[in-house]
């Protein structure tokens, strides 16, 4: 969620924390702030509420010096959006400054105690507790090290932290404690990078290593060091992270999120490119690492995921039953852990997880492995944390998605669960060349069809323009349009701030039908999927109640086209692949009605990108 920056070698500190914490400001924008070290051994802070634009604008221009630095861009858990809220923290003395990832879950049982001993608490924040922690090790003579370590083994929760101290200048300690989410550190030339995200740190380099729970760097300008909690020196060897830093940039675009629907077509080609084969047809995924005997014996699929994940993760349970033929099943990751699920490994477990650091898919999967299930993770972030927990994992290709609203990693999991249950088909032989070339062939035509549909954008823009004030929507599909009619809804609630329900169609008449009235726009999937007679009905339902109907519909369906209010339609492909082309729509028709309210596209408000607290 938060967003952690850190520096320490030649050049000044802060100009390139705060290119790093913007970087990293879809992660939290409730408030920034930067602690830099000078050459004297003198610390400055500057802080500011709201986005890292309100911490720049007070600066005016003047930058604190120092050569080692930390910032921080903050999503708002314990305390207000303040700025006396805002990270860096400091103990009393302000020698000693920490910013921080994650939850102190027993911070008021350390504030009391700290109290007690005279120490002086500024802030509401649950963090606030850890440097001040560090100053009562340090002022029993403690190093910082040992101090820093001493305090984690204080704390209850998961977090990412990260300390300097005058005392040590010139020294940053960063540690990652269970999985609130990743620590970076980024190794340049006589200068060194840590951040919660790689793509922080990617601009500037691309040697890096990734701190596992447990484990605590200790950098200078010079390199690393790294030890365990206990103390024991670590080895760590930086990896080469191929990353093209310049498709993060916002290119031509107005939004991320504009850029990011518009990438589709190339997204999915780059997720199958070099995978799929076509004469003969073959599916080779690289960096599966679970043996055919394993994927053969597996006898049940679980699919994990949160929000748009859990979404592309819904289709992928279609494509398990309808091409691998096998039973399966999708969990929210956060409710995973509560059905005592019985797993083991005959069951293969899939999460899905474009950052790959989702506290709650994170957890699920650490249950999962308990139970001894073979796992696999949809990813888009190489090196992130769920491709380094699961046995193996299928990458998506999408470059960083910097929108916090997820368009293009939705479309890439679900070609990358595609491509997994032809995998499984063919070694559990219920694939045959002649099944696989006809999935793959159908496969290979969608990003063409993606290009078509991104063209009707003028289209979707009128009817965004018909519909932006209205307060509510319901989205309607059934079967594999399932999960993008709840996708649809995610889109329009997050980037609008509308209020939208997705539901399986059958359900309209067991109670959202009461809704219905003049009001209220209804999007209704009615492809010819399969469900397109169905769908028929439910949208006469809606018109007898003088519901406003947008139909996604199959191209040249003119019957349903004319029961429509506003029809989009959708070249034909096969059921399977429709929810590619039928995300897409949603997706400019949320990012059209977010523009005409004036909501920040690309930041909503209370959302971070990376959710790494329960
Ligand atoms: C929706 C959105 C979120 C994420 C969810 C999971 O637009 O972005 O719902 O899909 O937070 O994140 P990952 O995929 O990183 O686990």
């Amino acid at each position: 969620m938060c967003g952690i920056m850190g520096y320490a070698g030649e050049r000044d500190a802060a100009p390139i924390l705060l290119e790093g914490l913007q970087r990293l400001e879809y992660r939290g924008y409730d408030s920034a702030g930067i602690a830099v070290i000078d050459d004297d051994g003198v610390i400055h802070i500057a802080k500011g509420a709201g986005k890292l634009g309100a911490l720049r604008s007070g600066l005016e221009g003047v930058y604190p010096a120092g050569r080692t630095g930390i910032g921080h861009t903050r999503w708002a858990t314990h305390g207000k959006p303040t700025e006396n809220n805002a990270h860096p923290h400091t103990d009393c003395t302000g020698d000693i400054v920490v910013i921080h990832n994650g939850i102190v879950e027993n911070y008021l049982e350390l504030r009391a105690e700290l109290r007690d001993r005279g120490h002086k608490l500024r802030s509401e924040t649950d963090t606030e507790v850890v440097p001040h922690l560090v100053e009562s090790y340090v002022g029993g003579g403690d190093d910082l090290l040992t101090a820093f370590r001493r305090t984690i083994a204080r704390l209850e929760g998961a977090h990412a932290l990260v300390v300097f101290s005058a005392k040590e200048p010139g020294r940053i300690l960063a540690a990652r404690v269970g999985n609130a989410g990743g620590v970076v550190v980024g190794y340049g030339v006589g200068e060194m990078f840590v951040s919660s995200d790689l793509s922080a740190v990617l601009p500037e380099t691309q040697r890096v290593t990734f701190l596992a729970d447990g484990e605590i760097a200790s950098i200078t300008a010079g390199g690393a060091e790294y030890v365990d909690f206990g103390g024991a020196p670590l080895t760590k060897t930086p990896q080469h992270v191929p990353f093209d830093p310049v498709s993060a940039a916002k290119g031509a675009y107005k939004h991320f999120m504009l850029k990011e629907i518009m990438e589709q077509p190339q997204c999915i080609v780059d997720t199958f490119r070099g995978r799929a084969s076509f004469d003969p047809p073959g599916v080779e995924l690289e960096d599966l690492h679970i043996a055919d005997d394993v994927l053969a014996s597996v006898t049940r699929v679980v699919l994990v995921g949160m929000g748009t994940s859990m979404h592309a993760a819904l289709v992928g349970r279609t494509y398990f039953e309808q091409i691998a033929r096998l039973p399966a099943e999708v969990d929210n990751s956060s409710e995973f852990r509560y059905r005592d699920s019985l797993i083991g490994p005959e069951t293969l477990v899939i999460s899905v997880a474009q950052s790959g650091e989702t506290v709650d898919t994170l957890e699920a999967m650490a249950d999962a492995k308990r139970h001894g299930a073979p796992q696999i993770t949809i990813c888009n972030t190489p090196g992130a944390q769920t491709t380094r927990v699961a046995d193996g994992a299928v990458l998506t290709r999408c470059g960083p998605e910097v929108a916090v609203a997820s368009t293009k990693t939705l479309t890439a999991s679900i070609t990358a669960l595609y491509l997994l249950a032809c995998h499984v088909g063919r070694i559990r032989g219920v694939v045959d060349d002649a099944r696989l070339a006809e999935l793959l062939g159908e496969l290979v035509h969608v990003p063409a069809l993606m290009g078509s549909v991104l063209k009707t954008e003028p289209e979707i823009a009128a009817i965004a323009h018909a519909l932006s004030s209205r307060p509510n929507f319901l989205f309607l599909a059934r079967g594999t349009q399932y999960p993008m009619a709840m996708e649809g809804a995610l889109k329009l609630k997050e980037v609008s701030y509308i209020h939208a329900e997705g539901y399986p169609a059958g359900e309209m008449k067991h109670g959202p039908i009461a809704l219905i009235d003049k009001m209220m726009p209804v999007v209704a999937l009615a492809l010819d999927d399969g469900t397109r007679e169905k769908m028929l009905s439910n949208i006469e339902q809606v018109r007898a109640r003088d519901g406003i109907v947008v139909g996604i519909v199959t191209e040249g369906d003119a019957e349903i086209a004319a029961k429509c209010d506003y029809a989009l339609s959708l070249p034909r492909t096969t059921p399977l692949l429709y929810p590619l082309l039928s995300a897409i729509p949603m997706q400019l028709l949320s990012y059209h009605i977010a523009l005409l309210r004036g909501c920040d596209v690309d930041q909503p408000r209370n959302l971070a990108k990376t959710v790494t607290v329960e």
